[in-house]
């Protein structure tokens, strides 16, 4: 799969139907909206964990030096808690732009925190996309983010602001917390 898909979620056409729908924000969309949205509620998924196993060559890396940005990966039973909005298919064009260093369009159920479950839209890296890095240990994992720089800025303010969000959730995400824990005892052995 090419590094860039944009065009594979244009043509895929998925939910471009709809008037309205569900997306689900797992990494930066949980923290950083940046497109319109008629509502927003805490939402979670079952059956994928939040992994930092996706390189990012646009936001918080770049091509030879790539960051660690979250995908999901399957995980059957397991619970993952983000950020669910509801949108327009008009946002499509600035989602896609975003997510294009390899995340694809899902689709997903999500149950939503003022009720209900609804199917719903989720971008997801597989590996097997270009920029995909896979497992690392916690603390390979951290030292790559401490010192990776992208245009979105440092990769380090990426995992720390996920983490900070995740907590406001009251999210339990062991292998997020961990990162930021390794990341705060390797800021302070400096
Ligand atoms: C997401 O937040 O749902 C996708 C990954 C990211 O943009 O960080």
């Amino acid at each position: 799969m090419s590094f860039d898909t944009t065009e594979a979620n244009r043509r895929s056409g998925a939910f471009a139907d709809r008037d309205e729908l569900w997306l689900f924000g797992y990494g930066s969309l949980i923290y950083k909206a940046g497109f319109d949205y008629i509502r927003r509620t805490p939402a979670t998924i079952t059956g994928w964990q939040r992994r930092f196993w996706q390189g990012s060559h646009d936001h918080r890396g770049t091509p030879e030096a790539p960051g660690r940005v979250a995908t999901l990966v399957e995980a059957p039973g397991a619970g993952c808690m983000g950020m669910a909005y509801r949108i327009t298919p008009a946002v499509f064009d600035h989602l896609d732009h975003r997510e294009k260093n390899g995340y694809l369009r899902f689709s997903t159920p999500m149950q939503l925190a003022d009720g209900g479950v609804e199917d719903g839209l989720v971008y997801i890296a597989t590996a097997d996309n270009a920029a995909w890095l896979g497992p690392a240990s916690i603390d390979a994992i951290a030292r790559q983010v401490l010192v990776s720089h992208g245009p979105s800025g440092a990769n380090v303010d990426y995992v720390l602001k996920l983490a900070e969000s995740l907590r406001e959730l009251g999210a339990d995400d062991a292998h997020v917390y961990a990162i930021e824990a390794r990341l705060q005892a390797l800021a302070g052995a400096d």
